[in-house]
């Protein structure tokens, strides 16, 4: 039997990762972070001082790079751990111009699909439920307002000590929103399937709950 897929995709902050992993928690799956991935190769592209809007130069390293992402989610670009680095405010910059060109998306599905095919997973991101895995057992859609969501990067960003102001998140949010709904390859958007859940009133917890229900009426998985 194939392993299940819980696809979890959605705007940026909508608090996919913390709600999938304890989604993944409570099933016994492994959790997968997509964006963490395009995180790692945007940071690498930093690294390099290249400038991440230019598509050529950025695909060009793709060759130098190895990702790898581990049981406690720890991300390693080239054997070192990036699990932090990857959250600056620099990465999350640029990560929606590196995930917009076709090469780099094409190396990573790879990556996620392979990790799809050998183990049950909680996976989030943009395109899993639309693109990466479109027959997942489980497609979710997963929203909120852009006040909300720049709220709770804020609040997340403050509590980690990297410094910043809530209009400056508010924008970043929107023109991550922008871009990636309107690139040309696997764009953002609602997965055929997928059932939609706009958490802006929902405490962690309802979510959790919410998918976990979502999952039994749709795979029989239990609890
Ligand atoms: O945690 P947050 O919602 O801020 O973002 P993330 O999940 O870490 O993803 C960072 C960025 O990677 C997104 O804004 C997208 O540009 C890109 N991404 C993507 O294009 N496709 C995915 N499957 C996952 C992330």
């Amino acid at each position: 039997m194939n392993p299940v897929v819980i696809a979890i995709d959605g705007p940026a902050a909508a608090g996919k990762s913390t709600v999938a992993k304890l989604v993944a928690k409570k099933l016994g799956y492994t959790y997968v972070d997509t964006g963490a991935m395009y995180r790692a190769v945007t940071l690498y592209v930093l690294q390099k001082g290249a400038d991440p809007k230019d598509e050529n130069i950025s695909c060009s390293f793709l060759p130098q790079i190895d990702i790898e992402v581990d049981e406690q989610d720890h991300v390693f670009l080239n054997q070192q751990d990036v699990t932090e680095e990857i959250r600056s405010r620099a990465v999350a910059e640029n990560v929606s111009y590196i995930a917009s060109y076709k090469k780099i998306r094409l190396f990573l599905v790879e990556l996620q699909r392979k990790i799809a095919k050998n183990a049950n997973v909680v996976m989030d991101g943009r395109d899993i439920g639309s693109y990466v895995v479109p027959d997942a057992n489980v497609k979710i859609y997963q929203n909120a307002s852009v006040k909300t969501r720049a709220k709770r990067r804020y609040d997340e960003n403050i509590s980690k000590g990297i410094a910043c102001t809530y209009e400056e998140i508010e924008k970043e949010v929107k023109k991550r929103d922008y871009i990636d709904s309107h690139r040309s390859f696997a764009p953002l958007k609602k997965a055929k399937g997928a059932v939609e859940i706009d958490t802006s009133e929902m405490t962690i917890e309802e979510v959790v709950q919410r998918i976990l229900e979502i999952v039994q009426e749709k795979s029989g998985v239990q609890k």
